[in-house]
């Protein structure tokens, strides 16, 4: 006779045994929003444990987040002073550049950097390329953009990760860097980067909402598919190493698609109001937010997904969720 703790136990094992995906925390990608001076840390009550932190302050989370087992990290620079060029994205002493070589110095090669790479945040306007006559333009963009992946990497960035959407920028960050002898970064391209409602608490904690207009000329109408599986081919033809699909959430038939017909690691981001969302609704328990949060971080893993970058990694990893 068999009990029944036993059987049930037993069930349980089967199941396991059975599953077809399994989550996996050496999967997971921290973000972090780091800002000029010191002791700074500003929080957001729409991201509630994501702060915007002065380097110092970073360095302190840094070592928290590497004790529970955090590897990988991706950092967004937030400047003091921005301009109609976004200078602050390529200056040697921008503060990308400046937390970049710090946490190198202080960690050595034990995390894996990522940066963005981006002018939205260094624009004064807002928007992720420069602007002639009103419009954005693709070209110049691409330049500066270059420029600020060939900066990022000098500093020690391991993969720089373009996520403006501009035409032709994957093969411009490319040459530069082989060019240069960087022949070992990496480029993770925000390949189909939809123009989403979902990055509303985003644009608040890195101040890069746009003055006018929106960024509907250079993000994907999220009407279209097939369009993700053009970028996405584009983007590996232009040297991608691995290529992103953003948001995640309501995002799963773009994911599988890029599965089918992708040759490299697929990243995708679970955003800021992906995020937003699970961390209110369970903050008034009215969903279980390690289980949710499993099951969210299981069916990108299901629908494809190589790699997460999440909000959400850091409880993650505390709580030992999975
Ligand atoms: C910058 C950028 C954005 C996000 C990542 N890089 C915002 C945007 O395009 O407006 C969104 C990330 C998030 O919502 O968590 N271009």
């Amino acid at each position: 006779m068999i009990d029944r703790p036993r059987r049930l136990r037993s069930n349980e094992i089967i199941r396991n045994l059975a599953a077809e995906t399994k989550p996996d925390r050496s999967k997971l990608i921290m973000p972090y929003f780091v800002t000029e001076g010191t002791g700074v840390r500003e929080g957001f009550d729409s991201m509630p444990g994501i702060d915007r932190v002065s380097i110092d302050n970073l360095i302190e989370d840094l070592k928290a987040d590497i004790n529970s087992g955090i590897e990988a990290i991706l950092l967004f620079g937030i400047p003091n002073t921005k301009d109609d060029v976004g200078s602050g994205a390529y200056s040697d002493n921008g503060i990308i550049q400046k937390a970049v070589r710090k946490i190198r110095k202080e960690f050595k090669d034990t995390i894996l950097i990522i940066t963005d790479l981006c002018l939205c945040e260094y624009t004064d306007h807002g928007h992720c390329g420069i602007i002639e006559r009103g419009q954005i333009v693709n070209d110049p963009t691409v330049e500066l953009l270059a420029r600020t992946a060939l900066s990022h990497a000098e500093a020690g960035a391991d993969i720089v990760a373009p996520s403006d959407m501009m035409d032709g920028r994957v093969s411009a960050i490319r040459s530069v860097l082989e060019d240069k002898g960087f022949h070992n970064t990496a480029i993770m391209a925000y390949s189909a980067k939809f123009c989403s409602s979902f990055y509303g608490p985003f644009r608040a904690v890195a101040g890069s909402a746009p003055s006018f207009g929106d960024r509907k000329s250079y993000q994907m109408d999220f009407r279209n598919g097939r369009e993700a599986e053009r970028e996405i081919i584009s983007d590996i033809n232009e040297g991608a190493d691995i290529i992103m699909i953003k948001p995640g959430l309501s995002y799963g038939d773009i994911i599988y698609r890029a599965k089918e017909i992708s040759p490299v690691p697929i990243c995708v981001y679970n955003v800021s109001g992906e995020y937003s969302m699970v961390k209110t609704v369970s903050a008034k328990g009215f969903i279980d937010e390690k289980r949710i949060v499993t099951e969210i971080m299981t069916s990108f893993f299901r629908a494809g997904s190589d790699m997460i970058i999440s909000y959400h990694t850091r409880d993650i990893f505390k709580e030992r969720w999975f």
